[in-house]
């Protein structure tokens, strides 16, 4: 295991975390996003990655629409897929395809805040921290196992904006770090909750 698709819809910010990273880099075969006019795709073609939009307008529905995501990852050799910003929720045969080897980046502490508007609802609520989770992907919505998180305080005079650009740096540091993680064989899913194992430990 260890050649990566990275799947993004929006500024690609996370996805640049990973493009930085020189052990990851070298390790992502191909950046997809779900429409053309998007930010990651220059960030990947100005790293030198290949990069391709599959266009969910293209799709009758979402099982074809993960058909054609899932041929074109196998088309780059990909076995792990990194959602970094993806916006489309990926069904149960994709899901299956790549078992503990889909990672999502979610800008909350889940379960609280799942789904599109983390942010909002936590200034909603008034929380005092909200944080940002890498976890691996299952079947249901910003809900499988936690790899890594961190707690990011919401300040008083806090909007969206400025809140989800801290909870971001915070997110750059974490997506890579558990990206490393699972590429030296150091994440052990055990039901709801991921062992990381010691360095010492790790199979490879
Ligand atoms: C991040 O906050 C991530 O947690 C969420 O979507 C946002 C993507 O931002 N899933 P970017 O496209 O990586 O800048």
């Amino acid at each position: 295991m260890g050649r990566i698709a990275v799947l993004a819809s929006g500024s690609g910010t996370n996805l640049q975390a990973l493009l930085d990273d020189p052990f990851i880099r070298p390790r992502i075969g191909v950046v997809l996003t779900d429409r053309v006019e998007i930010e990651a795709l220059d960030r990947a073609v100005k790293a030198g990655v290949p990069a391709e939009a599959v266009d969910r307008r293209n799709y009758a529905s979402r099982t074809s629409f993960d058909a054609a995501l899932m041929e074109r990852i196998r088309a780059y050799g990909a076995d792990i897929v990194l959602c970094a910003g993806f916006m489309r929720i990926l069904g149960p045969e994709f899901v299956h395809a790549f078992p503990n080897a889909i990672l999502n980046v979610h800008p909350s502490l889940l379960p609280a805040f799942p789904g599109a508007h983390a942010v909002r609802e936590a200034l909603a609520w008034k929380t005092a921290v909200t944080g940002c989770t890498v976890h691996f992907v299952d079947e249901e919505v910003d809900h499988g196992p936690a790899i890594l998180q961190e707690a990011v305080p919401v300040l008083p005079d806090d909007d969206e904006e400025s809140l989800h650009q801290r909870i971001k740096q915070v997110e750059h540091r974490l997506f890579p770090m558990a990206v490393r993680l699972l590429l030296a064989g150091r994440l052990v899913v055990e039901g709801r909750t991921v062992r990381i194992l010691e360095e010492a430990e790790a199979p490879n």
